[in-house]
Formats: structure tokens, C-alpha cells, sequence
């Protein structure tokens, strides 16, 4: 392998390796936003789901004792509905949230319970219990609610032990009525200690990936099932308790058995969005509806001279990220504890879109966010072609409209990413850029995180050293989908898996951390016989240097089940002999990183030394950098 570590080749955006977050898998309510209580404010299409009462069959109490009764709100803005609780006999009375499959407590940690009364009539105090899984309890606190005007009261409850599918229950003191809306339990350590915040141990591995960008907020929950359901951004901002509450495209509605009760209560709505890319220290990309639901199911068109609002709301988020404090939206900003602008860059409009009417409406939005943003940059969508095969379709219309950046997404085998290494070898260098949007290697298609194996890892780097290779037409690249709930996915694999308590990356994860941990600043040109390293051997190589901290950094994928001896000849720069070689590796090539073993497969980190000629040994099935220091 013959490395010239003389000249940049190419320039490695700072966004090559990012991360693509959609709330599928339960990664935002159930997931990343660390509320445990569900359907805490009613909203739910049957909206006492997720919460039992005395007459459900769990329970044998007196079904006479009270009622949670549901009412409207003759004023509401976006928090439709309360519960009034008639108490007849208290001592009769109980209802429990069972949380997101269960609730995740952990001794040693605070949970802040907050909840809003009004009509308070006859009710002294309300008590909340946590039960573990067999009904004891083991941890109590209480409120003593007054007033008729809705009131928020708040407490503690400190947990005697752990456990990983806890729940709620609510009791009262006294006899008559009183409403309630938003019952919340939250951990207080939450990320960056923000209260009601994101779950630390999620959002950590979100962190140490340093992404260079942060997509959101999905996918398919971009466009809808229908455009009525699509995901409208002005409802996620303000008040939590005023946002307003959509069925998940990902609920069983739409596609899994395992979720009727998917919904989204946009607690981490577009706010937290920008606020955890800035985080992050990651570009944000918000992604819009185009004003087309999704084409898989209903394909349901906002005609054209119906696309203002739509159009607007892009004009309109982009005034919210960036704008004035003076500004309308800006002034949203800022009332929400953020006066300095998000400085966003990128916006992407309709998600896996296609045909002429995708056409049709992406140049109303160039147009329009072009004219008042000039220097916004566009991310464009693309969709499957006629045979299946790619999902780069439409690319043609865009080239010729000057589109800036064009979304591609690929499930595949892991022999398709190891055959495609070359994918972007003859792409148009005139064109637009690439956002490699979506992708995972699929292995097979058996259940559950076992997909998320050493075999789909590995030919995942293989292709991702064509990726930096071509880094001067790919721009932006991401893993999908992001996060998956144990109990609660609808797919897979995923990158990160996690229950109510603990959390692990697959395999796929590790690989995504050593690319975008060690991206490095500039391209250098890599040959092995006069010819690029794309699977000759079953070997594939990229190289990069980082000028900013001296580094030449070699990426070696081996995706054979054998070691192979490479001789290393690199040139046109002096280095030091001390090199640091991060590897990840396995015999089997279906190994993979559980809840139970959640470090089957990690990357090992040993210094060596190398000399500008050197043969080295890549174990089978591996990903090797090798950083050298410049001397
Ligand atoms: O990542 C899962 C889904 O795959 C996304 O929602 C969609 O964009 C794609 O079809």
C-alpha cells in the first residue's frame, strides 16, 4: 500500500461524519427525552392509554371509589385534554402509569415528579408510589395540592434500589374532585443537569461519536403517513404542556405490532433539537415536509398553489434558528432561554422524495429560501429507482436545477457495500454534492440486534473508506437509524441499542466513532500496484492527513476471515516512528455487542512502531487507523 503523504488530494468537510436522529425505535419519547410517565397529559387517541385504574382487570379495588375522567379544554392550544379524578373513597382508589415499557428508576439518583392541579374540591394530598414489578413499593412522595387555577407543585421521590420496569402509582388523601394534566416523573441527572432534559447516558454516545452534524427530526415522521400527520416544527417549540401531540408514522397504525401506544409528545421538539446539535458541536440539518406525504404509503400531494404554508415554514424556522431577537420567531428563541442564533447552515426539503412532482415543489422552496437566504445551503431529496436497486433517483432534475446537496439512502447486503467502495469513484465532480443520508448494512433479515453484527460493521468500513476517499464530492454522511428501544423497535439493525436502564453501541457504532473520531482535515492518494484499494485481497484503504494536529492517518479494512500481511510504503512526509493503532476485530463474523455483553467487540488501542517501510498484519474482519505523528 502506497501512501503520498506530499499533497491533499481533497478536502474532508468538517460534516463528513454525522448523525441521522429519527424518533423510530421509541429514540425520543421512551428513548433520548428522559420522561418516564406516558400519555402524561391525555392525549393518547384513547387517552387513558398507558394508565390502569381500579376497574381495569389488573386491579380488584372498589371500581365505585373514584374516576379519572377526561375532559376537553374549551380553550386549548395544542394540550387538548385533562383528567378530572372524582374521589368517592380514596382509601379505594389508585391509577398507574406503566411508563415506556416500564419506567427505568436507579437507586442513588432523584426523580422530580411535577404535576399541574386545578378545581382542587375536598383533596388534601396526592401521593406517588413507585412499584417494581411485583407491586412493592420503593419510593414515596407526596403534594398537597390547593386552588382552582391550574398550579404546578412538584416533588421528590428518592428510590430505595433500581429497577428496569418500574411504575407510577397516584393515590389520594380526602374525597371530592380535582383536575390534573402533565404528570411528569423525571431523573434529575439529566444531560447537562437541564431540567426535564435528555437521557445522559444516550445523549453521551451521541457525544463521543463527535458527529459533524445532527439530522433531525427523521425520516419517514418528515413526511407523514398523511400531510395532515406530517411533522409541523411550529407545534414543538413553546410550552411543553402547549404542544401539541401526534400519532407516531412509526405506531402500529402504520406499521409495527409491537406499538399502538407510539406517539409523540414533542418534549424534545425542534428547540432541544438545535440546542443538542450545538451541544453536540455538530451541524444542525433540519430536514421539512415538501409538502408530499410519504410515497410508500399515501403519497397525499399539497397542490401547488396550497405550498405557502409549507414553504413558510421553512422561511420561518430558519428566522427561528438564526434570527433577530426582535424578530418573530427569533423572539421565540429567545423566550425559550436561547438569545444567540443556532448559526444554521443547512436545511433539507421533503425526506426520500421523488418524480416530477418532487420537482415541481423543490424549486418553489430553492426559490423562495434562496431569495431571502442566499447562503442557506439546500439538502434535496432522492428516492428509489424504477428497479429497486439505488436510491439516488432524481438525481438528473436536481444536477440540472444546480442543487447544492442530494440525500441518498441505501439498505443493503454487506457484499453490496463491499462491492460498492467505488460507488462515488465516477460521480459528476460539477454536480451536487452527496449527503449520504441513511445507511446500514443489512445482513439477514433475522430478528431483533443481532443484525447489528461484526460482518455488516466491517463492510460498512469498507465502503466508508470510499466515502472519505471521495470526499470531495461526498460531503455529509450518516448511519441509520440512530437508536432502538429493546421492547420497542419497529427497525432494524440500529446503531445504538438501549433499555430503560442501560445502553451499548453495536459493533456499527465503533466503526462510526474511529471514522468520524479520526476524519482528519485533507484527502492524501493511496495505490496499491498503481490502482486504488477497493477489495483487492478483500483489503480497502483510505488515508488522510490532519493538519491541524500533524497526524497521517491510514483507515485499513481487512473483510477477509484471514490476518493479511500489507506492506506499508508511505512517502513525501517525515513521522515519528511511535505510531498509535486502533483496531477493531473478530473471528466471527457474527458477533455482535448485547445487553448482556455489551463490549464483545470494541476497538483496542496499542502503540507501535512503524517505519516508512513497513509490512504490518491486519487481523480478519478488521478496522485498523493507524496515526502517525508528523515529525
Ligand atoms: O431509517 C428508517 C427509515 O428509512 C426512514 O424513516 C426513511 O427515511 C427510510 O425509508
Amino acid at each position: 500500500i502506497n501512501v503520498d503523504a506530499s499533497k491533499s488530494i481533497a478536502e474532508i468537510q468538517p460534516t463528513m461524519y454525522g448523525i441521522f436522529f429519527e424518533d423510530i425505535n421509541f429514540a425520543a419519547d421512551g428513548g433520548l427525552y428522559a420522561e418516564l410517565v406516558k400519555n402524561r397529559s391525555f392525549e393518547f387517541d384513547s387517552p387513558k392509554m398507558g394508565w390502569q385504574e381500579p376497574n381495569s382487570n389488573r386491579h380488584s379495588l372498589n371500581k365505585n371509589s373514584g374516576i379519572a375522567k377526561i375532559i376537553n379544554y374549551t380553550d386549548s392550544s395544542g394540550n387538548e385534554n385533562y383528567a378530572r379524578f372524582e374521589i368517592n373513597d380514596a382509601s379505594g382508589y389508585e391509577i398507574i402509569n406503566e411508563g415506556f415499557r416500564g419506567m427505568g428508576i436507579k437507586k442513588g439518583e432523584n426523580y422530580r415528579i411535577s404535576v399541574m392541579t386545578g378545581n382542587v374540591n375536598g383533596i388534601s394530598a396526592i401521593k406517588f408510589e413507585l412499584l417494581d414489578e411485583n407491586g412493592a413499593v420503593f419510593g414515596e412522595a407526596s403534594i398537597a395540592p390547593k386552588g382552582n387555577d391550574w398550579t404546578t407543585f412538584e416533588t421528590i421521590i428518592s428510590p430505595s434500589k433500581s429497577a428496569e420496569k418500574a411504575t407510577l402509582r397516584i393515590t389520594f388523601s380526602g374525597k371530592g374532585s380535582i383536575d390534573m394534566d402533565m404528570i411528569s416523573m423525571f431523573p434529575e441527572d439529566t444531560w447537562k443537569g437541564r431540567k426535564n432534559g435528555l437521557r445522559k447516558d444516550l445523549v453521551q454516545l451521541l457525544a463521543d461519536l463527535q458527529p459533524g452534524f445532527l439530522r433531525f427530526p427523521g425520516g419517514c415522521i418528515v413526511e407523514g403517513r398523511t400531510l395532515e400527520k406530517r411533522y409541523q416544527w411550529k407545534k414543538t417549540v413553546g410550552a411543553v404542556e402547549d404542544r401539541e401531540m401526534l400519532v407516531n408514522r412509526w405506531n402500529t397504525e402504520f406499521s409495527h405490532k409491537l406499538t399502538p401506544d407510539y406517539f409523540q409528545s414533542f418534549g424534545l421538539g425542534f428547540f432541544e433539537y438545535f440546542q443538542l446539535s450545538e451541544d453536540l458541536g455538530a451541524e444542525p440539518l433540519p430536514i421539512l415536509s415538501c409538502g408530499i406525504a410519504c410515497q410508500y404509503n399515501t403519497g397525499e400531494l399539497a397542490p401547488m398553489e396550497s405550498l405557502d404554508p409549507y414553504v413558510q415554514d421553512a422561511l420561518d424556522l430558519i428566522e427561528f434558528a438564526n434570527g433577530d431577537t426582535s424578530s418573530k420567531w427569533g423572539k421565540v428563541r429567545t423566550d425559550m432561554g436561547h438569545p444567540e442564533p443556532f448559526n444554521l447552515k443547512f436545511i433539507g426539503v421533503g425526506n426520500e422524495q421523488w418524480g416530477q412532482e418532487y420537482i415541481d415543489r423543490y424549486k418553489v422552496f430553492a426559490k423562495a429560501i434562496k431569495e431571502k437566504y442566499p447562503d442557506m445551503i439546500i439538502v434535496s431529496g432522492s428516492g428509489p429507482s424504477p428497479d429497486g436497486e439505488y436510491f439516488d433517483y432524481g438525481w438528473e432534475e436536481l444536477k440540472k436545477l444546480d442543487a447544492e446537496l442530494v440525500d441518498e439512502h441505501y439498505y443493503k447486503s454487506p457484499q453490496w457495500f463491499k462491492e460498492n467502495a467505488d460507488r462515488y469513484d465516477d460521480y459528476d465532480r460539477n454536480g451536487p454534492k452527496v449527503f449520504a443520508g441513511e445507511y446500514a448494512a443489512h445482513p439477514k433479515a433475522e430478528d431483533g440486534p443481532k443484525e447489528n453484527n461484526l460482518e455488516a460493521a466491517v463492510a460498512e468500513a469498507a465502503f466508508m473508506t470510499g466515502l472519505e476517499r471521495n470526499a470531495d464530492v461526498v460531503y455529509l454522511t450518516s448511519y441509520a437509524p440512530l437508536m432502538a428501544h429493546k421492547d420497542a423497535w419497529q427497525w432494524a439493525p440500529d446503531l445504538i441499542w438501549f433499555d430503560n436502564l442501560s445502553s451499548h453501541g453495536t459493533v456499527n457504532y465503533y466503526v462510526q466513532k474511529l471514522f468520524a473520531n479520526n476524519r482528519g482535515t485533507d484527502v492524501l492518494k493511496v495505490s496499491s500496484n498503481g490502482n486504488k484499494l477497493i477489495g483487492q485481497e478483500e483489503i480497502y484503504a483510505t488515508a488522510a492527513i490532519d493538519s491541524g494536529k500533524g497526524e497521517i492517518i491510514l483507515k485499513l479494512v481487512n473483510t477477509s476471515a484471514e490476518n493479511k500481511q500489507v506492506q506499508l510504503n508511505i512517502s513525501g512526509s517525515k513521522f515519528k516512528s511511535k505510531a498509535d493503532w486502533i483496531s477493531l476485530s473478530g473471528d466471527d463474523i457474527k458477533a455482535y455487542n448485547s445487553f448482556e455483553n455489551p463490549k464483545t467487540i470494541v476497538p483496542v488501542e496499542n502503540e507501535v512502531k512503524i517505519k516508512n517501510h513497513r509490512t504490518v498484519e491486519l487481523a480478519p474482519n478488521s478496522v485498523n487507523i493507524i496515526k502517525l505523528k508528523k515529525s
